[in-house]
């Protein structure tokens, strides 16, 4: 009795712990994320930044790869482009997958 309460506690644990790992990288939504934190500039040209949908603005940025675009949206740019683009709660892989959808909704 005693070993079948500890495994029932140990299983409840483990999907605890599954459950949360979930919400950790299914939740996130990286077009809701724009849409909440970025948009007020990408998607408006505030503060001259390059609007989303602006193919010629992003083809230009793309040519400096992929790692440097992620690079200075973690550390900002030319003191415009605020660091992490004001999300503070993004992780780098967060950051990174908004600038993916950033392009693919550009290019
Ligand atoms: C306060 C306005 C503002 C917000 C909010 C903002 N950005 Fe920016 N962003 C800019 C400006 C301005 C630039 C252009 C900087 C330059 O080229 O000097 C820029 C540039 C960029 C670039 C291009 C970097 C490069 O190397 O050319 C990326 C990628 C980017 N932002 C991603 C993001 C992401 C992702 C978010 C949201 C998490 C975000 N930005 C939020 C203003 C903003």
């Amino acid at each position: 009795m005693k070993f079948k309460n500890l495994f029932a506690a140990g299983s409840a644990c483990l999907f605890f712990a599954a459950t949360l790992n979930a919400a950790e990288d299914d939740s996130f939504d990286a077009e809701q994320t724009y849409q909440a934190t970025c948009f007020a500039c990408h998607g408006t040209g505030a503060a001259h930044s390059p609007e989303v949908g602006d193919q010629i603005e992003w083809e230009i940025r793309m040519e400096k790869g992929m790692d440097t675009l992620v690079q200075n949206t973690i550390a900002g740019l030319n003191g415009i482009m605020p660091p992490r683009g004001l999300c503070a709660s993004c992780s780098d892989e967060q950051l990174k997958a908004i600038v993916e959808f950033m392009l693919e909704s550009s290019l």
